[in-house]
C-alpha cells in the first residue's frame, strides 16, 4: 500500500501490567545474571501479569486509552483488528471481547496472527479496509500475554519477553496524513526456528503434550537473530524506496523492541542518530505485537512526535514475518 495516504492516526495507546519482573528477579529462578541478560539483550526489567490475566483486558485498558486520546466514542468504532498469538482463548476472538467492552456495537472484530509483526499487518489490513470506504474508524490493537507461553525454567527463552498491549484508532485521511506506505512478507520455511508447538491441531494439550512442555515457546536464538537482522533491513529500505523517502526524512524511527543487539545490527545499516532511534526495550522486554503499538503511544504522548511527524516502524516475529510502515500523523 504506497501512494496517497487514505487512513490516518487519530489516536494512540498503550497498557502494560504493574508488576515488574528485574533481571535480579530472574537470577533467582534460572541460572543467569543481570550482566549476561543486559549485555546479550539491553533488557533490565520486563512487565508480567498476574498469572490467569488474559489479553482482553490489556487490549481494553489500550483501546479505551487511544479513543480517549482521539476524541472518538466506542461506539463510532466500527472496525477493530487485534495483532496476537496469545488470545484470551482459540476462540472467540479477542477482538469481539475488546469490541463488547468499548461498545463498539456496530463494529466486525477479528484476531489477527502474525507474531510480532501483528500490529503492522493489523495496521495495513485496517488501512486498506478505510480506503475501500467501508469503514470510518478502525482500532487496530496489537498486544501479548506471552509470559503465558514461557517456559520459566528455560533460560534461553524466559528472559526475553514480557506482557502488553498498544492500540491505534484509525481514520479517514485527511489527504496528507496518515499510512503512506506498508510492506509485508512472510516465509513459512523457517517457521521452525520460532514457534509454540503445542495447543493446537498439531499437538492438542493431551497430558503427555504438557508434560513435554510442547505449550511453551521453543526457538533457535542465533538463526532467529540472524533472520530478523536481514528481514528488518529489507522491509525498511523497500518501504522507504517504494515512499522515494530515506531514513534521513524520518522524525523518528519505531524498531520492533525484541533485543537492543538486534536494533543496534539493523541500524548499522541506516544510521538513525540516537535521538531519532526509539528504543524502550530495556523497560520492557519483547511484548511481540504489543512492541511497536506501545513504543509509538509512548513516543505520541512523550512529545517526541507530534502531528505531521513522519514514523518509520519496522519488525519481525515468528513465521516468519516482517512488515513496515511509514506513517505522517
Ligand atoms: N543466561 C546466561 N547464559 C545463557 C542464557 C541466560 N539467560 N541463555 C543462554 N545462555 C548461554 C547459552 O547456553 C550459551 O552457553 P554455551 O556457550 O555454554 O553453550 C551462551 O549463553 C551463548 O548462547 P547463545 O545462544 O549463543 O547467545 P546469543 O549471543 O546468541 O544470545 C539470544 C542469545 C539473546 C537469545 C540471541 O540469540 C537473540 O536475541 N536472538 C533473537 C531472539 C529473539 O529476539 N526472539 C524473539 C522473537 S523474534 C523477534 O521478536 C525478533
Amino acid at each position: 500500500m504506497n501512494g496517497k495516504p487514505h487512513a490516518m492516526v487519530l489516536g494512540t495507546g498503550r497498557a502494560v501490567p504493574d508488576k515488574v519482573l528485574t533481571n535480579a528477579d530472574l537470577e533467582k529462578m534460572v541460572k543467569t545474571s543481570d550482566r549476561w541478560i543486559t549485555e546479550r539483550t539491553g533488557i533490565k526489567e520486563r512487565r508480567v501479569v498476574e498469572p490467569g490475566t488474559p489479553l482482553s483486558e490489556l487490549a481494553t485498558e489500550a483501546a479505551l486509552a487511544a479513543l480517549e486520546n482521539a476524541g472518538v466514542a466506542g461506539e463510532e468504532i466500527d472496525l477493530v483488528i487485534v495483532g496476537t498469538v496469545t488470545g484470551d482463548m482459540k476462540f472467540p476472538a479477542t477482538a469481539c471481547l475488546v469490541q463488547e467492552r468499548i461498545g463498539a456495537k456496530s463494529a466486525v472484530g477479528f484476531d489477527l496472527s502474525a507474531a510480532c509483526s501483528g500490529f503492522l499487518y493489523g495496521l495495513q489490513v485496517a488501512g486498506s479496509l478505510i480506503a475501500q470506504g467501508g469503514y470510518r474508524r478502525a482500532l487496530v490493537i496489537g498486544g501479548d500475554v506471552l509470559t503465558s507461553m514461557v517456559d520459566w525454567d528455560d533460560r534461553d527463552t524466559c528472559v526475553l519477553f514480557g506482557d502488553g498491549a498498544g492500540a491505534v484508532v484509525l481514520g479517514p485521511s485527511d489527504g496528507e496524513r496518515g499510512i503512506l506506505g506498508t510492506y509485508l512478507k512472510s516465509d513459512g520455511k523457517y517457521s521452525h526456528l520460532l514457534c509454540n508447538p503445542g495447543c493446537g491441531s498439531l499437538n492438542p494439550p493431551t497430558p503427555e503434550n504438557v508434560r513435554d512442555k510442547l505449550h511453551t515457546i521453543r526457538m533457535e536464538g542465533r538463526e532467529v537473530f540472524r533472520h530478523a537482522v536481514v528481514s528488518m533491513v529489507d522491509a525498511l529500505k523497500t518501504v522507504l524506496d517504494e515512499a522515494g523517502m530515506t531514513v534521513d526524512d524520518l522524525d523518528l524511527l519505531i524498531p520492533h523492541q525484541a533485543n537492543l543487539r538486534i536494533i543496534e545490527a539493523v541500524n548499522k545499516r541506516f544510521r538513525v542518530p540516537a535521538e531519532k532511534l526509539f528504543v524502550n526495550v530495556e523497560q520492557y522486554g519483547n511484548t511481540s505485537a504489543g512492541s511497536i503499538p506501545i513504543a509509538l503511544a509512548e513516543a505520541c504522548q512523550s512529545g517526541r512526535v507530534e502531528k505531521g511527524s513522519l514514523v518509520g516502524m519496522v519488525t519481525f516475529g515468528a513465521g516468519f514475518t516482517w512488515a513496515s510502515a511509514l506513517i505522517r500523523l
